[in-house]
């Protein structure tokens, strides 16, 4: 895959170069285009190093543009990725205006266009920016992020560029659509994240999931080519681009979001830690502080997972099993018990499995397994899929497809 890596004048750059490795080790041939201002950030000389080309940035460099014009760059591009992405080149891009040779390359383009913008969060709350992010996104544009947390400039808010990884993840699936990809025409529906079930107007039982996984199985499921519904609890992520994303807060709507979904999913994919108690009934008013003890009185939430898999036209189902003591067995029990295709079996606590961008998995179906040792959750994902599509086509008989053969698995 040919991605041109536009980069721009933001504090950001600086991890230019770690992206330039995350995008190689997914096999890309990074193309680097700075602007001036990037230069100010970052040296040309590491990105040529770690990047093994030539650094473009001058539109007017006669001999860079006699060896590959920036035409011919726009036209060798699978991909165009601007990252960071600064308020500026937001403008120039939505302006149509192309006076460097990045902006230029985004017009001469037929190749999809990413954008991870990175700004202080005032930058990025500014209506100027927002309609342009919006004008980006009605052309078809993925805006990347961003996400939110400290920031440079010492204060807190949304403009922090998301993590390398997950941006190389989300580019490097975004050329898929050519019919290339595992999951092609396929739909996949991915719960994902906790949910919340309201005590009273101002406090919840919920759980420490953070989404983390589901968001990037649904990511992993759109690179190989599937249409891509994530339903999600409350998360603070940012919504990953060309998929349906669906918010949900309590598990009943979880629930009703999911079978108003799940009759055009061929695979369905339970990520989510749904609560398994919500309170009886939620309290109109504040619950106020009269008594020395209280309790609270729970009935059981209503089972997403099991409800699918016992659909008469079920898609092929996948749970997740987030256990912090006899894991495999638990798992085994929950995958015969709700009778699902396969069961994704992690332990939990102990700093383990929740809110990290790492993950260590059991993968159990009816007459076997297959561990993954600890991963980025990105890389994990993509694995998981293949491993997913691999059994969806095999259960599935006559409508295997013969893109099989690139899957890895060991059973
Ligand atoms: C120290 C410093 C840090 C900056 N950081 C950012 C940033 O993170 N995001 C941003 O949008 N602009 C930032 N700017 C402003 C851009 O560098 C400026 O708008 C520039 O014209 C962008 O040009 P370019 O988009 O062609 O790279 C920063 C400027 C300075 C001096």
């Amino acid at each position: 895959m040919n991605i041109v890596l536009g980069i721009t004048g933001g504090i950001a750059a600086y991890k230019a170069p770690d992206l330039v490795r995350r995008l190689r080790e997914r096999g890309a041939e990074v193309q680097i285009v700075m602007t001036a201002s990037a230069e100010e950030f970052v040296t040309a000389t590491a990105l040529q190093a770690v990047s093994g080309r030539a650094i473009r940035s001058n539109l007017w460099d006669k001999e860079a543009e006699a060896a590959m014009s920036h035409i011919e760059l726009a036209r060798w591009a699978d991909v165009v990725l601007v990252a960071p992405a600064t308020a500026e080149v937001m403008a120039r891009i939505v302006s149509g205006a192309a006076p460097d040779l990045l902006t230029t390359i985004c017009l001469a383009t037929e190749a999809p266009i990413a954008l991870a913008p990175a700004m202080n969060h005032v930058m990025w709350s500014n209506p100027a920016t927002q309609a342009n992010k919006a004008v980006l996104e009605e052309r078809g544009i993925h805006i990347l992020g961003p996400a939110t947390g400290s920031q440079a400039c010492g204060e807190t808010g949304a403009g922090r560029m998301l993590e390398p990884d997950t941006i190389a993840a989300t580019v490097c699936g975004l050329s898929v659509g050519k019919g290339e990809g595992l999951l092609e025409g396929r739909t996949v529906v991915v719960t994902a994240g906790p949910t919340r079930e309201p005590i009273d107007p101002v406090r919840y039982i919920t759980n420490r999931s953070s989404g983390k996984m589901g968001y990037a199985i649904a990511r992993a499921a759109a690179a190989q080519g599937a249409n891509v519904v994530l339903i999600s609890g409350p998360v603070n992520l940012p919504a990953p681009p060309g998929m349906q994303v669906r918010m949900v807060r309590t598990a009943q709507e979880m629930f009703d979001t999911t079978h108003d979904q799940i009759a055009a999913a061929d695979i369905f994919i339970a990520a989510a830690a749904v609560v398994d108690y919500r309170p009886t009934s939620a309290k109109q008013q504040k619950i106020k502080k009269d008594n020395e003890t209280a309790s609270i009185e729970l009935v059981r939430c209503p089972d997403i997972l099991a409800s699918v898999a016992a659909l008469d036209a079920a898609p092929f189902t996948v749970g997740f099993a987030a256990e912090t003591e006899k894991v495999e067995d638990y798992a085994r029990s929950k995958l015969e018990k709700k009778k699902l295709d396969m069961i994704v079996a992690n332990q939990v606590g102990d700093d383990r499995g929740f809110d990290r961008d790492d993950n260590a998995v059991s993968v159990l179906w009816k007459n076997g397994k297959q561990e993954f040792p600890t991963r980025a959750k990105a890389d994990l994902a993509r694995d998981l899929i293949e491993l997913v599509a691999k059994h969806f086509y095999a259960a599935r008989g006559a409508d295997a497809q013969p893109k099989l053969t690139v899957i890895s698995g060991n059973d």
